[in-house]
């Protein structure tokens, strides 16, 4: 185990006084298979982030330099490194938000279910100890399938006794930095201001972005351009997937996507108001039991889970079309974690 905290520079001292006033609670933050293509950008951003004041880095090789590395930046928080599975505990102890990025990424050719089998067994034993260590962090999943990994979550958590819907996050701000992009692109407005809503899940046609919802309106696009835009930001993984050509899919604007959504569940946790973020989670907004959309956060995790507002006849068309996949999506999890 390596462990380092950031000492020397007067600026970090500043930094670290100022933060531990009254006002900033201390937080800790483990992210499990940071040093993978995703955890290594996630845990520097999460460096980079005020909110937090430790920061624990665990994976099963490799987390001792990601955490030397990181241990250097001249922020508040204080980060250890932890590898192999008898240190898992100890990295989990203590944790607000638990962020999962471990798993094997897609190749050219795979969908994000091609990976069940090996994330689905990774996923479970992760959740199995968060269940041990920290039953009250929340939880922010991103490995894939996240469609069938949440609902996997959930169960182990039920069996252990420590389900709390309101704690358990599917993070699909990936689908939603996408069609932010993608909008705005087409749409010739910043990037920066555009909020898109996107619902459903997390793969294919499961992912639903609400273009009809999108702000500012910018120059009025027509049917085509929203069809063609829909399908982007669904294919939006598997265009990068093809780019990196065997190399993985994406990770640094995931770990980017992973970042905002933990700083939101942070904000949430530290009692910021009006903190909305779409999320896949325990939802009863449609038939389906989990199901990505709006979420506002709190002191909780999950305050309330919003509704899908307004759809456009082809959005509710998207709707409906996207219900049988993931309905069984979320069954494959549920029956891979009570039958293994
Ligand atoms: P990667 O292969 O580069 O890194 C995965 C890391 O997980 C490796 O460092 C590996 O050692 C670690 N790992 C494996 N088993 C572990 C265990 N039992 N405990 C702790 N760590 C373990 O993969 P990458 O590109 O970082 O992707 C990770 C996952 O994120 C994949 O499942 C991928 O499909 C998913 N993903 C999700 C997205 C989303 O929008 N939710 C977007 C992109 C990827």
């Amino acid at each position: 185990r390596s462990s380092s905290t950031c000492t020397s520079s007067s600026s970090s001292h500043l930094v670290r006084r100022f933060y531990s006033s009254e006002t900033t609670p201390e937080r800790k933050v483990t992210v499990l298979g940071a040093a993978g293509g995703i955890g290594q950008p996630l845990a520097l951003l999460m460096k980079l982030n005020p909110l937090v004041s430790r920061l624990a880095l665990y994976d099963i090789a490799g987390t001792p330099g990601v955490a030397a590395d990181v241990s250097h930046i001249n922020t508040r928080s204080e980060v250890s490194g932890y590898m192999g599975e008898e240190q898992l505990g100890h990295a989990l102890e203590g944790s607000d938000v638990v962020i999962i990025p471990a798993g094997v990424p897609r190749k050219p050719g795979m969908t994000r279910d091609d990976l069940f089998n090996i994330n689905a067994g990774i996923v479970k034993s992760l959740c199995t100890a968060i269940a041990k260590y920290c039953p009250n962090a929340l939880v922010n999943m991103i490995s894939n399938p996240v469609n069938s990994t949440v609902p996997i979550a959930a169960e182990v958590f039920k069996k252990a006794g420590t389900y709390d819907e309101k704690k358990l996050f599917g993070v699909t701000t990936l689908d939603v930095v996408r069609a932010k992009t993608f909008f705005a692109g087409k749409a010739k407005v910043s990037p920066s201001e555009v909020n898109v809503p996107v619902v459903g899940g997390h793969a294919g046609i499961t992912i639903l972005p609400l273009f009809s919802q999108a702000t500012p309106k910018g120059s009025n696009l027509s049917d085509e351009e929203i069809v063609a835009l829909t399908k982007r930001t669904q294919d939006g993984g598997t265009e990068v997937v093809e780019a990196k050509a065997g190399k993985g899919s994406a990770t640094l604007s995931m770990a980017y996507a992973g970042a905002v959504f933990a700083d939101a569940c942070l904000k949430g946790l530290n009692g910021v108001p009006d903190i909305v973020e779409c999320s896949y989670v325990q939802s009863t907004i449609t038939e389906l039991p989990f199901f990505a959309s709006k979420v506002r956060l709190g002191k909780n995790g999950v305050e309330e889970v919003l509704g899908l507002g307004p759809l456009s006849d082809y959005e509710k068309e998207g709707l409906e079309r996207l219900k049988s996949e993931l309905k069984s999506s979320i069954e494959k999890g549920i029956k891979f974690a009570n039958q293994n």
